[in-house]
């Protein structure tokens, strides 16, 4: 395994923090689950919060008992190092990989640059795991992937904060001035998201504008208050859909943001890429095990069906829940969305069913 960054670098960065039941349970069953069971905040509903209204959706009540585990991606990343370690394993940090090599089954090779040396690994197959920009997917002939892809007119602005969350479970909310989200860490620390122009910068959002544009886009009716406090991190990041298909080029198999992007309107992206890994390793241990390449064969297809009901629900998501200026029809369309969203009937269920467990598919 060789990883660009540090395991400082990686065990630290703020990302995603929601895990679907069945991303939490695939954790609990690989032995990696321990600290999650006991830091890890389950959450049986979300909140939606439109025209100054706040409305639950019980997950758990309309999934049949399922529930999320809120626990930041960092942590998973801890765990996994970890384990890994633990089990005589070996991952080589900063180890930034520059090309792969991967004609067929049983014959590739991934050139990297570590210690300032460019070396060579050779192995079987390659789970190209490094992200949008990283080398896998550029290293594949060409015309090795469809790339389809869309833009979202807009980026989110994130801000962990030193606070008590001012919510027990998560509130999307629709505004006229942005979408706004409320989520958390820990009984310590929220999580906030602000919808922003997408080449907005952070220098821009001094934490007293960050606090008062928050205040406005979640006021309600009934007085419902913000708690403020310490802006500890500020980043940007920008709407795009993605997808690489299929998801394989010879021996080279991508995993994750390597081969789809999602908005991150309802939490999907480290579910998404938790379950390639959970269908790529199956595969794998088949392959080692029998010889029999069927269901590294069927891997592409397999993981496609998954992330196209992924882009489905977070573009669902993303528009019923960002204005976006001077669309006065799409925002009614958004609103009545909202309404059956919140109306507790089959548009509910639809929504809690894909929220808590769309991955495990
Ligand atoms: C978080 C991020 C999301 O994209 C989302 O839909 C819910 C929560 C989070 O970082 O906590």
């Amino acid at each position: 395994m060789l990883e660009a960054r540090t395991r400082d670098y990686v065990e630290h960065r703020i990302r995603a923090g929601v895990l679907e039941h069945g991303t939490a349970r695939l954790l609990e069953d690989s032995g990696v689950g321990g600290r999650m069971r006991a830091e890890g905040l389950v959450h049986h509903g979300i909140e939606l919060r439109f025209e100054g209204q706040a409305h639950r959706v019980p997950l758990t009540e309309l999934s049949g008992g399922r529930s999320i585990v809120v626990y930041g991606q960092q942590e998973v990343v801890k765990d996994l190092v970890a384990a890994r370690l633990g089990a005589g394993g070996e991952v080589r940090f900063e180890a930034e990989c520059v090309g792969v090599d991967a004609p067929e089954l049983g014959k590739a090779s991934i050139r990297y640059r570590a210690g300032g040396e460019e070396r060579l690994l050779e192995c079987d197959v390659v789970a190209g795991c490094d992200g949008f920009h990283g080398a896998c997917r550029a290293s594949a002939p060409p015309g090795a992937f469809r790339e389809v892809e869309h833009t979202h007119p807009f980026g989110w602005l994130g801000v962990l904060a030193a606070v008590p969350p001012s919510t027990e479970e998560l509130i999307y909310c629709r505004h006229e001035r942005g979408f706004a989200l409320h989520s958390l860490r820990s009984p310590e620390l929220s999580r906030l998201y602000l919808q922003v122009d997408p080449d907005e910068r952070t220098e821009r959002w001094p934490d007293e504008r960050i606090w008062e544009e928050l205040r406005r886009r979640f006021a309600t009716e009934d007085g419902w208050t913000l708690a403020e406090g310490p802006v500890l991190e500020k980043s940007i990041t920008a709407m795009k859909s993605f997808v690489a298909e299929p998801m394989r080029s010879g021996a080279l198999f991508l995993a994750g943001d390597s081969a789809h992007i999602v908005p991150p309107t309802g939490a999907k992206g480290m579910n998404l890429a938790v379950a390639d890994v959970r269908t790529l390793a199956a595969a794998l241990l088949e392959w080692y095990r029998s010889g029999d390449e069927q269901l590294l064969d069927d891997y592409s297809a397999t993981c496609l069906r998954r992330v196209w009901a992924a882009q489905e629900f977070s573009t669902y998501m993303t528009r019923m829940l960002h204005p976006l200026p001077g669309d006065d029809f799409g925002s009614r369309i958004a609103l009545a969305q909202l309404r059956q969203a919140a109306a507790l009937g089959a548009a509910s269920t639809h929504l809690a069913e894909r929220y808590v467990d769309l991955c495990s598919v």
